[in-house]
């Protein structure tokens, strides 16, 4: 059996058994090799960083995996359908966006996403960089290609804020806030960046390729001065570090459980819980475009996923892209 299968194999085993004992027989007979051989692919997992837990006649158990990222990590656990079951992973990249980007063009299937421990050339809005250490965080970009107009797909993005935010509230204690477009917001400082871009015609979608930057396990001082105002991270709003790719498969599962309700029933159900979260709505708020700053009350998104803008003069304009300041 070839290496990654039988490393697959051994740690599916593991989490089947749910904390518990698996016994050397039981994993022999799964592998089709000898006990010797069981314990050699053992010593291979705890040269990885797994700490495994040894007892004679119960077997090995598995007392703290590595925090990594790699595609069996994401794997395992996994409980979607489509999103995250082909991933691409690797440890420093450009950026991930640049990659999805290529893979998208050659074919990639919907749901495919790129996952690297670490980018050197992280992408933000507006051509900004993204900080992306190594190891601290989720840097990842999912391939969506759903069948839509091209001026719908920035209800996608308001999408993928509602799912990272569900997810973030399942497997942290903490409830981040939304602000328009897609910032996540924890105290009024960012943990989370999405970028959304497309693959398209004129009047046909190819592929919406949806980039998530996740801060988790940043200590205030891996953060560059310059952003120790503006960013946070989950272990520094809840002093706990999290599992990363735990993080990833509640991600994928919740933007995969909202991206079936919105193929199925529109935006309207998105657009309901999106507008639970966010902190910008009836706020006044000034929106910096390219075009020049407005000031105004911001009432609402429209089925578009639109921002509206109330100004004093009570003149409603539509905010397509913008960032927002919400004044004190
Ligand atoms: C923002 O400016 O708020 C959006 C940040 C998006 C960052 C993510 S990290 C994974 C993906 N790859 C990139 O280069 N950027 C996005």
């Amino acid at each position: 059996m070839h290496q990654s299968k039988v490393r697959l194999e051994l740690l599916q085993a593991f989490s089947e058994a749910e904390g518990d004992y698996v016994s050397g027989q039981k994993m022999s007979d799964i592998l089709g090799c000898s006990r010797t051989a069981v314990w050699k692919h053992i010593e291979d997992l705890r040269s990885e960083g797994y700490e495994l837990e040894a007892v004679r006649k119960l077997g090995y158990k598995i007392i703290k995996v590595p925090d990594k990222i790699s595609s069996n990590e994401i794997q395992l656990g996994l409980k979607t359908n489509k999103l995250g079951r082909n991933i691409h992973y690797e440890e420093v990249v450009g950026s991930t966006q640049k990659i999805a980007h290529t893979l998208a063009s050659s074919g990639a299937e919907e749901g495919t996403i790129v996952v690297a421990d670490q980018q050197t050339e992280g992408r933000g809005r507006l051509s900004r960089v993204w900080f992306s250490p190594k190891a601290k965080g989720i840097w990842m970009s999912t391939i969506l290609k759903p069948e839509i107009p091209l001026n719908k797909t920035p209800q996608l993005t308001l999408l993928a804020a509602v799912a990272i935010v569900q997810a973030i509230e399942e497997v942290t204690d903490l409830s981040p806030d939304i602000k328009w477009p897609n910032d996540i917001l924890l105290n009024g400082k960012k943990v989370v960046g999405i970028l959304t871009e497309l693959q398209a015609e004129a009047d046909r979608v190819h592929s919406v390729i949806i980039g998530t930057g996740l801060n988790i396990n940043h200590k205030l001082t891996d953060f560059p001065e310059e952003l120790h105002s503006i960013a946070t991270s989950l272990f520094l709003e809840s002093g706990k570090e999290f599992d990363r790719a735990k993080l990833i498969q509640a991600i994928l599962l919740k933007m995969e459980n909202l991206y079936g309700q919105y193929i199925n029933h529109g935006f309207k159900p998105i657009k309901l819980l999106w507008e639970s979260y966010a902190i910008s709505l009836n706020k006044d708020i000034t929106a910096r475009t390219l075009q020049g700053s407005l000031k105004g009350k911001a009432i609402g998104i429209d089925d578009e996923g639109v921002l509206l803008l109330q100004t004093e003069q009570g003149k409603i304009e539509k905010i397509y892209s913008a960032d927002i300041e919400i004044n004190s």
